[in-house]
């Protein structure tokens, strides 16, 4: 069966590591039939959640700016795969800021099911990227339907476009995709 899935890429800056290795999911889960959206968070304007709940009632934010396209794509998507730079042992503030930002969906009925994390990291221990999938699993925990469905630890990549020459993660990466 056909599946929607959404892929964000968190990382700003250019040659980013985490957004190479998304791509390579993007192969494998294309090569599998499936129908894929790759977003990039890259000169969107996201601002920041201001806790004001009014969403809980309205289903809408407040603040109008590129969330308010992007919050549809994460409603229509069956399966979900974030990628991130580990940052200080957690996920980037940008994508923090993302799923704060999915608050307006918290009330609603959601179709996505699988979430995958896709980290890249300086380190090489499988454990830098603990925080982040645990702060996504979080996200996750507030969402009934979902489920966390397995991450992509991307360690020893640090300069910018070093993940390209990495084909045991870029395998790891399309196998992930392919897999959803
Ligand atoms: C603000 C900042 C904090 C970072 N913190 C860590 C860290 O805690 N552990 C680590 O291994 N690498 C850390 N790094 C290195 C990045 O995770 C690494 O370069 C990664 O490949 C960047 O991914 P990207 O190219 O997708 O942005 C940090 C980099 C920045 C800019």
């Amino acid at each position: 069966m056909t599946k929607k899935i959404l892929i964000v890429s968190s990382s700003l800056r250019g040659g980013s590591n985490s957004e190479i290795l998304a791509h390579e999911a993007e192969k494998g889960a294309i090569d599998a039939g499936n129908d894929v959206e790759f977003i990039n968070l890259k000169g969107k304007e996201i601002k920041f959640c201001i806790g004001c709940l009014s969403c809980q009632k309205t289903l809408k934010c407040v603040q109008k700016d590129d969330m308010v396209d992007l919050i549809g794509k994460v409603q229509n998507a069956d399966a979900i795969i974030f990628a991130t730079p580990i940052y200080y042992y957690e996920m980037s503030g940008q994508l923090k800021t993302f799923l704060d930002r999915c608050n307006p969906l918290y009330p609603q009925e959601n179709k996505f099911k699988d979430v995958y994390l896709i980290t890249s990291a300086y380190d090489s221990s499988e454990k830098a990227a603990d925080r982040a999938i645990n702060g996504l699993k979080g996200w996750i925990e507030c969402f009934e339907q979902s489920r966390f469905a397995g991450a992509l630890v991307g360690g020893g990549i640090d300069a910018p476009k070093s993940a390209a020459n990495r084909e045991d993660l870029l395998k790891k990466a399309y196998e992930l995709g392919k897999n959803i």
